[in-house]
């Protein structure tokens, strides 16, 4: 009974685990301690957004290259100098898993 329900959550470990990269990564977003994108962007979903920055959306179109959006999290320095974006991963405020998982959830918008 018990390694059947072992086997079973094996199983099913594996679709689920893919499907929570952009779940995570709109957590992350969301987060203030985290991402704090709603500061600046309209997201969909997200609450008192802040005017800043653009408005998220049609990112996928936009941006078809996920490399382009990682770069853009990781460190918008480098494609804009005056940017007043945090630069994420530069500076250690997102690890590169999670601006992968926000990556994900940014294609999702
Ligand atoms: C302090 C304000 C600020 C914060 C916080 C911020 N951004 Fe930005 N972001 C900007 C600005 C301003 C731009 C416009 C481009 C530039 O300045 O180079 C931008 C541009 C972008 C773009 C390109 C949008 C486009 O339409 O071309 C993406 C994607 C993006 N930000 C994602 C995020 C995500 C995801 C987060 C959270 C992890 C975040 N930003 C946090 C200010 C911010």
């Amino acid at each position: 009974m018990r390694a059947a329900a072992v086997a079973f959550a094996m199983l099913t470990a594996g679709p689920a685990a893919a499907q929570s990269g952009p779940a995570d990564g709109q957590k992350l977003a969301f987060d203030r301690g985290k991402g704090n994108c709603l500061t600046c962007h309209e997201i969909t979903g997200g609450d008192l957004p802040g005017t800043i920055g653009p408005k998220l959306e049609n990112i996928k179109s936009k941006y078809p290259d996920r490399g382009d959006l990682v770069a853009i999290l990781t460190d918008e320095t480098r494609r804009n100098p005056q940017t007043v974006m945090p630069p994420f991963g530069r500076n250690r405020i997102l690890t590169e898993q999670e601006i992968n998982a926000i990556v994900d959830f940014l294609q999702t918008l």
